[in-house]
């Protein structure tokens, strides 16, 4: 084991990261001895600048009890700040991912490493307004997010007022909110246009790209930050069975990819109104695989187009 910025590192997800410098006396000769790490690619939140690494965590799987689950999500969420990622994405409506969040957190005492995000419920009767944005924060144990997003547009016009004041006091740094079918886009972007927020939502992959038609367009014009959910193709989505048993295209090696994760990632990411997307995963093999998609190059307009061609033959 190394300890690279306070987490824990297997020899395995290091190198899967493809961060390989300045440890190779730490992992032996297996390590990539004299490569650099690959730079960390980095995007601003338009409305201040601060800059977030473009690859995150999604955890709508982590509301889990059984120990030993508990145990593989807490170890990506330990990896995960030595990997370059900071961004995670949970929700009130995901089961008991915030509290399984708020736990690990404390256990670890890495809160600090993290751009955490978080929902407003989903579904059910939304007059308890603030006190049921309050229990987010109770949840996951913190006095402060960082973002704050309306999801799939449930109660928009109750919870925005309140999110606003929020803001305003403090106790949120950014506005956002999400969506995830192309039925909700005509509403989510009427309502974009009616609320300052500092973040969307949005699907989109190279298996689903209606998000690139008009959201990811309209965020570049607001300038507004983009998170990318299901960049993979959804949790049960069909993305890796498609090139199951296929090699990775050599040309895509241009664009420093090794996998069909980094594949699909840095599909998304190469985007230039994508700010952050955040595959999920409890798995801190596959966290590194996705994090590795957050360094070196990213594949050019020429080679994005080749990726869709592909992609679509597939
Ligand atoms: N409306 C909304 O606001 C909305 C809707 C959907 C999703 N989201 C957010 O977006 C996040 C991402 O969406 P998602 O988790 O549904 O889909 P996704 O990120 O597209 O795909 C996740 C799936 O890919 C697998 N996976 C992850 N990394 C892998 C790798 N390197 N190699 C092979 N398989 C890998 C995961 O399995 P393992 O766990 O085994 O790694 C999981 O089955 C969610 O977690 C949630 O935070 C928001």
């Amino acid at each position: 084991m190394s300890r690279i910025a306070g987490a824990r590192l297997t020899r395995r997800t290091f190198v899967a990261a493809g961060v390989g410098a300045g440890v190779s006396l730490a992992l032996g000769p297996l390590a990539h001895a004299a490569s650099p790490p690959a730079p960390l690619i980095t995007r601003p939140i338009p409305s201040t600048g601060e800059r977030l690494p473009v690859i995150g965590l999604g955890t709508n799987a982590y509301g889990v009890t059984d120990p030993a689950e508990y145990a593989a999500r807490k170890e990506v969420l330990e990896q995960m700040p030595g990997l370059g990622g900071t961004v995670i994405d949970t929700a009130y409506g995901y089961g008991d991912s915030e509290l399984v969040i708020g736990r690990a957190l404390k256990e670890l005492g890495n809160r600090g490493k993290f751009f955490l995000a978080t929902k407003t419920p989903i579904r059910g009767d939304v007059s308890g307004g603030a006190s049921l944005v309050e229990e987010s924060f109770t949840r996951l144990q913190v006095e402060t997010l960082d973002l704050m997003q309306i999801h799939n547009l449930h109660g928009l016009d109750t919870f925005m007022p309140v999110l606003l004041e929020m803001k305003a006091a403090k106790r949120v740094r950014y506005l956002g909110m999400s969506t995830s079918t192309d039925e909700q886009y005509p509403a989510f972007l009427e309502a974009l246009g009616r609320y300052p927020v500092d973040f969307l939502q949005v699907d989109y992959s190279v298996g689903n790209r209606s998000a690139a038609e008009r959201i990811l367009p309209f965020a570049q014009e607001k300038g507004i930050a983009v998170l990318v959910n299901m960049p993979l193709g959804g949790r049960r989505g069909p993305m890796f069975g498609q090139v199951r048993g296929r090699e990775v295209p050599e040309w895509a090696r241009e664009a420093d990819i090794r996998s069909w994760a980094q594949f699909f990632l840095k599909y998304v990411v190469s985007h230039p109104a994508v700010t952050c997307a955040i595959p999920g995963t409890t798995k801190a093999s596959n966290l590194a695989d996705n994090q590795g998609a957050g360094r070196g190059r990213l594949p050019d307009a020429a080679m994005r187009k080749r990726m869709e061609e592909f992609w679509d033959a597939v």
